[in-house]
């Protein structure tokens, strides 16, 4: 009864605030202003006390903004069989295969590249520090190893068979489908997303796979694309977010995106 009460005050003045902010008078406008700052400073205070998950994130993208990509740790168990499967045949049975993991979140995908390729030794990368922690606590044989994510640490398990990097090249995509921005320059730029790949081609042998899914921009785009060659027609289609250019603009009417690439040569 006590919450519904409190509620009910916190509707009230939050609509009260809504009507005064286009008062006639500047001091109204002002103290309105300063109130509605309080207000979600306060609100975020308590989110960063309460919300685990939230103070993660928030201390991601103040501590490590230049490194990280999509923060949201969504993920779940198969969650791109199709895709899976696809590389499992490529490989047809080959042993000790080396993968990688890049945005690993919670682990469901490792466990899931675990199901696919029960020999493979495999790297679990994740830049979250929650994220992570919650891996390291998954009972897990000797050949997964869950790490901090940074170029140095992931180059000690180089070169890879296959890299998946799956729903991690991206940011705020449904904020930016909700506000209908066009441009990404400020929020996510392309050279950002063209640096990781580049990063992630290092660590690649020739004829292994690098696996892209659910990202903002085109492989295709980027300096390294000459190097690559698409497995089958296995595509992004099912991301019905916006995608952009390599000037970080909107594409208005996107062409279907590759997303398994079988690297050709060095
Ligand atoms: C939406 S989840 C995707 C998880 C999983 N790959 C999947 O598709 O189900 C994105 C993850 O990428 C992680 N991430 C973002 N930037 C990263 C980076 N530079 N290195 C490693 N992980 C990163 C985030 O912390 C988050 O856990």
């Amino acid at each position: 009864m006590n919450a519904k009460i409190g509620m009910q005050i916190i509707g009230t003045a939050k609509q009260s605030v809504k009507e005064h902010r286009s008062s006639k008078s500047p001091i109204i406008r002002l103290l309105v202003s300063i109130l509605y700052v309080l207000w979600n400073t306060a609100k975020t205070a308590i989110r960063v006390c309460v919300d685990t998950d939230f103070r993660s994130i928030l201390l991601l993208q103040l501590l490590n903004s230049k490194n990280v990509h999509q923060t949201t740790p969504l993920t779940y168990m198969d969650r791109y069989p199709t895709i899976f499967s696809a590389c499992r045949d490529y490989f047809d049975g080959k042993q000790d295969l080396k993968i990688l993991s890049y945005g690993c979140s919670t682990g469901e995908e490792v466990l899931t590249l675990r199901r696919y390729f029960p020999t493979a030794h495999i790297i679990g990368a994740e830049i979250n520090k929650r994220s992570l922690a919650i891996c390291r606590k998954l009972p897990v044989d000797e050949k997964i190893t869950f790490l901090y994510s940074t170029i140095s640490e992931i180059q000690k398990y180089g070169h890879f068979d296959a890299i998946f990097c799956m729903a991690v090249l991206q940011r705020k995509p449904h904020y930016i489908a909700a506000k209908g921005i066009s441009s990404l320059k400020k929020i996510y730029p392309f050279e950002k997303f063209e640096r990781q790949i580049i990063e992630l081609d290092e660590l690649i042998n020739p004829q292994g796979l690098l696996v892209v899914h659910s990202t903002q921009y085109s492989l295709c785009d980027t300096n390294v694309a000459s190097k690559y060659e698409a497995l089958g027609s296995h595509n992004q289609n099912d991301y019905l977010l916006p995608v952009f250019d390599k000037n970080s603009n909107l594409v208005k009417n996107p062409t279907s995106q590759n997303t398994i690439f079988i690297k050709l040569h060095k």
